[in-house]
């Protein structure tokens, strides 16, 4: 997983928990690195649940929470670092639909080994699309959160919710999101 979704996360954990918060961890996980990360190096995806479990063991929040949350915090990182991928659309929809043929086909331009999610978008009408998430990182915590914070950049009230298809892991999950 690259080097940006670490230092996003750490960025995360000090503007939500505190600095200190973020010294604790890296201390619990005793990582070869020491935590120094660098935005375009690799690291791997499991460092990141190992610090999910952490913060929620010693922050007391239950783990998915934090990886939803992290999930929109990261969208706004997003809008921020990469502003025309959301100016280019002006509907959620829109937005959503094109983050697997176009956004993260920038990102793995950008970072050739960036290990990305698959995604199916399907509209059943002017309000409901269903979305369907492949990954063998079971990172679909993450991406309810990138959806929720991409609803709140496109100013969207949406429902969302999700059920895993694949059979005793969370490789496929399929999110319905409603506009209300
Ligand atoms: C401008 C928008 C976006 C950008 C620039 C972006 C970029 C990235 C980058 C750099 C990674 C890390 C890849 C790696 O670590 O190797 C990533 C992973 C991921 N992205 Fe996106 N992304 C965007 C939008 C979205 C949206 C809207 C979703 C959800 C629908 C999403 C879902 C994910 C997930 C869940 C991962 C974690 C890897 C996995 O689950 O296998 N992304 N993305």
């Amino acid at each position: 997983m690259k080097g940006i979704v670490f230092t996003e996360f750490l960025d995360y954990v000090a503007d939500c928990f505190g600095r200190d918060m973020v010294d604790d961890l890296l201390d619990d996980c005793d990582f070869s690195h020491c935590g120094a990360y660098t935005a375009v190096a690799t690291y791997d995806h499991r460092e990141l649940v190992q610090l999910i479990l952490s913060l929620s063991r010693q922050a007391g929040v239950p783990a998915p929470t934090i990886l939803r949350d992290f999930g929109v915090h990261l969208s706004q990182t997003f809008a921020r670092r990469f502003p025309f991928f959301f100016e280019e659309r002006t509907t959620l929809f829109d937005f959503l639909d094109s983050v697997e043929n176009t956004i993260h086909v920038e990102v793995l331009k950008l970072y050739p080994d960036a290990e990305l999610p698959r995604f199916i978008t399907n509209r059943r009408d002017d309000s409901v699309m269903s979305l369907d998430y492949h990954s063998s990182r079971c990172f679909s915590g993450l991406a309810a959160g990138l959806i929720e914070g991409a609803a709140r950049y496109y100013d969207t009230a949406i429902e969302l919710t999700q059920a895993t298809v694949s059979q005793g892991n969370a490789t496929h999950v399929r999110f319905d999101i409603t506009l209300r």
